[in-house]
C-alpha cells in the first residue's frame, strides 16, 4: 500500500482533493467512487473550493456512492444522498444524471443491488475510489465477520455502526436504519485504483490492522493490502499506530 501520512486533517483533504482533481483533468470523463461519512467532508469541501476557482470541471465525471441506508427514501433529510447533496453535489457542477446512488426505499432490495451492479459495469468501472474505514475495520457497509459478500447486497448494519452514524438522525441512535445496501468487496476491489482516507486516533487501531494484520473478514479493511493500487491518506493520529 502506498501510504501517506499529513500533519493535519486539512492536509490529507487538501492531498486527497489534489489527487482526484488531477485524475479528472487526465480523464475528464472519470467514473468516481464516493463515501458519505464525517472523514471525507474536508476533502469535499476542498473540491467544492477547487471547482468554485475554476481549477475543476466535473461536467463529465459520472459518479456512484458506496452505500445508502435501506428503508428510508433518497430525500430523507439523515440519507447518505442528501449528505451528499449538501456535502459535495450542491458545490459543483456534476451532472445530476451522471450521479449514482443505491435507493434504499426501492421496492426490491435484491434487484435494486443488482441494478447498481450494472450501472457500475455500464459506466466502464469505477477509475478511482474513495474509501473511509470504520473503528470496526468496515468498508462501505461491508461488516467485519466470518464471510464478505462480494457484490452489492443488502447489510445488516452493527451496533457500533448504528451508533457512529447517530449524529444523521439527530443523534437518535433508535432511527437509524437497521440495514443498508453496500457496494460488495469484489464490487470495490473492481476499481483500478482506491484512496482510503482515514483521520483521528479514533481510527488508528482500525488503520493498523488494516495495514499490518492479517487479511481476515473480521477486518474487511485488511482485504485492501491485495489490491494492487490502494493509496492510504492518513493523519498523524490515524498512522500512529503504524
Ligand atoms: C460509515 C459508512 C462508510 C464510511 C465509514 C467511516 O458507516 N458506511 O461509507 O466510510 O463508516 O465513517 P466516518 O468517516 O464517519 O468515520
Amino acid at each position: 500500500m502506498d501510504i501517506r501520512v499529513f500533519e493535519t486533517d486539512a492536509e490529507v483533504a487538501a492531498a486527497v482533493a489534489g489527487r482526484v482533481a488531477e485524475a479528472i483533468r487526465a480523464r475528464p470523463t472519470l467514473v468516481l467512487g464516493l463515501a458519505a461519512g464525517g472523514t471525507p467532508v474536508a476533502t469535499y469541501a476542498e473540491l467544492r473550493a477547487r471547482f468554485a476557482a475554476g481549477q475543476v470541471d466535473f461536467s463529465h465525471v459520472t459518479t456512484f456512492n458506496i452505500d445508502e441506508f435501506a428503508g428510508i427514501e433518497p430525500s430523507h433529510p439523515g440519507s447518505f444522498r442528501q449528505f451528499m447533496q449538501v456535502h459535495f453535489f450542491s458545490g459543483v457542477n456534476i451532472d445530476p444524471h451522471r450521479i449514482h446512488f443505491l435507493d434504499g426505499s426501492a421496492a426490491d432490495l435484491e434487484v435494486e443491488c443488482d441494478r447498481y451492479e450494472k450501472a457500475i459495469e455500464n459506466a466502464g468501472g469505477i477509475d478511482l475510489q474513495l474509501l473511509g474505514i470504520g473503528t470496526n475495520g468496515h468498508i462501505g457497509f461491508n461488516e467485519p465477520g466470518p464471510a464478505l459478500v462480494a457484490r452489492t447486497h443488502r447489510v445488516r448494519l452493527h451496533a457500533i455502526t448504528r451508533r457512529e452514524n447517530a449524529a444523521l438522525f439527530s443523534g437518535d441512535v433508535s432511527r437509524v436504519p437497521r440495514e443498508a445496501l453496500t457496494m460488495g468487496v469484489g464490487t470495490i476491489f473492481r476499481a483500478r485504483a482506491i484512496a482510503v482516507v482515514a483521520t483521528g486516533q479514533r481510527k488508528a487501531a482500525a488503520v493498523a490492522r488494516a495495514v499490518l494484520g492479517p487479511i481476515t473478514t473480521h477486518v474487511p479493511a485488511s482485504l485492501l493490502q491485495l489490491h494492487g493500487r490502494v493509496e492510504l491518506y492518513l493523519d498523524r493520529a490515524a498512522a500512529s499506530r503504524l
